[in-house]
């Protein structure tokens, strides 16, 4: 079996003495393989990502069960954030509104080459790799074109994409330049199969496929909703550093508040602005909020090489700041804004919440919608986007709100905020039950079965 990715389950830092460090990455997939355990023999393809990644390649140093391919750092840079995080990421999430529009110049053209290159190298590296009739698990946006490629130089193999965003409605994919459109679309149709975090995503896929390809051909679609690990994250969450953090949490929040979490990547599609402009609202018409809650928001910047994130990552500073000038007291920070990664302390957030934000404009599932209710203390209220994957899951139980609308938003934390004790743990107890009904390993070994037959 084999598994290819842009980010992989290892990355690697330089020591002052020059030795390597190895790191573990996060995520589903990554929890997912080592729930299956060493039987897996797996083989993971991914991209050298950090200069100790590359330096693992040179000297040949890598850890077995994972091939790290050095592509050029220009040609990279092309696909990752030229087309992997500018285009397709912004069509699948719809962020596209004026004055972000897409521009398909020459320049758009040559990163699109380096996106052809890239996918290249992984489908020669699976082609060199693949024993007989080997089990290929290709992920994600950055690798579209990988299953079609991998499909003419090893027709032995059985070949499986997943996507672990949304899809786009074909009103909106198709505003891609249509030779880029059909290419996307035939590549992946050269999988076996094709997984989708949701039925919708998988229908849009299906529509896109029917109205610019001629149908799915062979091609079977199918839809895996990924859940939270709650063996894990009930283990983890108990542990000294999380324990550490919640007490220099509980020092920021202060005595007897509720509290408000939120836990995201600094992604346009996540939607902090707005969910700090839902807090001021209700701080604005519901005075007797103040003093009385906290916003718990953590907001981790992503993918900083690129403008526009930058300049995200800086608006949601800068919101959270002035909601704090506004309404602020010598007693009383209303939002604590943290932007320093550390998963310790997320946890340790999740401990403490009453009530989970989770407001993306889209996403293919959100993991935080469904990991909050698990990990809580007290049980939490879940405040969720129709527009998020997990709301299949959990719309019923949350309280669900259009994540354009910033008066419903206010509104649904303000109702979220005033759940009595007893129905909040009685809703949070039927969320974890949904969110974990399909834990990571399951997740991989159903579509490892499916792809297998
Ligand atoms: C999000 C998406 C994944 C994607 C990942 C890439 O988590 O849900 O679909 O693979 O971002 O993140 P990266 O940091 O590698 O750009």
């Amino acid at each position: 079996m084999l598994v290819a990715s842009n980010r992989g389950p290892v990355s690697y830092e330089i020591q002052e003495d020059g030795s390597l460090r190895s790191k573990r990455g996060g995520g589903g997939l990554v929890s997912a393989l080592s729930a299956i355990g060493p039987d897996a023999r797996a083989l993971w393809v991914c991209s050298a990502l950090s200069d100790g990644d590359r330096e693992a390649v040179r000297r040949g140093a890598g850890e077995d069960g994972v091939r790290m391919l050095d592509v050029p750092a220009d040609v990279h840079a092309d696909a990752y954030n030229g087309i992997a995080n500018s285009v397709l990421w912004f069509v699948h999430h719809m962020l596209y509104q004026t004055p972000l529009e897409p521009v398909f110049d020459a320049e758009f053209r040559r990163q699109w080459a380096s996106y052809e290159a890239f996918n290249r190298a992984f489908a020669e590296a699976l082609a060199e790799e693949a024993a007989e009739g080997a089990a290929v698990l290709v992920q994600d946006y950055h690798l579209t074109l990988v299953p079609g490629m991998l499909r003419e130089l090893r027709p032995d193999v059985r070949i499986s994409h997943f996507s672990h965003t949304p899809w786009a409605p074909v009103e909106y994919f198709r505003m891609l330049p249509d030779d880029i459109a059909g290419q996307v679309l035939r590549g992946m149709l050269g999988a076996d199969r094709l997984g989708f975090l949701t039925r919708r995503w998988a229908d849009a896929f299906t529509a896109c496929c029917e109205a610019l390809a001629g149908g799915l051909g062979e091609t079977v679609v199918g839809v895996h909703g990924l859940g939270a690990d709650a063996d894990f994250l009930r283990k983890r969450s108990r542990e000294a550093d999380v324990d550490e953090r919640m007490a220099a949490l509980r020092e920021q929040i202060g005595e007897g508040r509720k509290v408000v979490v939120r836990v995201d990547r600094t992604e346009l599609s996540k939607n902090i602005v707005r969910g700090l402009l839902a807090y001021r609202r209700l701080l604005a018409d519901r005075p007797e909020w103040r003093e009385r809650v906290v916003h718990v928001a953590f907001a981790y910047p992503s993918r900083q090489d690129l403008e526009v994130y930058r300049d995200y990552t800086a608006e949601v500073r800068r919101v959270a700041e002035s909601v704090n000038e506004e309404f602020g007291t010598a007693g009383w920070t209303p939002v604590v804004l943290h932007v320093q990664d550390d998963f310790a302390r997320s946890l340790a957030a999740y401990r403490l919440a009453d009530v989970a934000l989770v407001n993306p404009i889209r996403d293919g599932m959100n993991l935080v919608a469904k990991e909050v209710p698990v990990v809580s203390d007290a049980g939490c209220a879940l405040v969720l986007s129709r527009e998020a994957g997990a709301y299949e899951e959990l719309g019923e139980d949350a309280f669900v709100v259009n994540p354009y609308d910033v008066t419903g938003t206010a509104e649904a934390l303000h109702e979220a905020l005033s759940l009595p004790d007893g129905e909040r743990a009685e809703r949070s107890k039927r969320l974890a039950a949904a969110a974990t009904a399909l834990p990571p390993a399951r997740w991989f070994l159903d579509q490892l079965e499916a792809l297998r037959g």
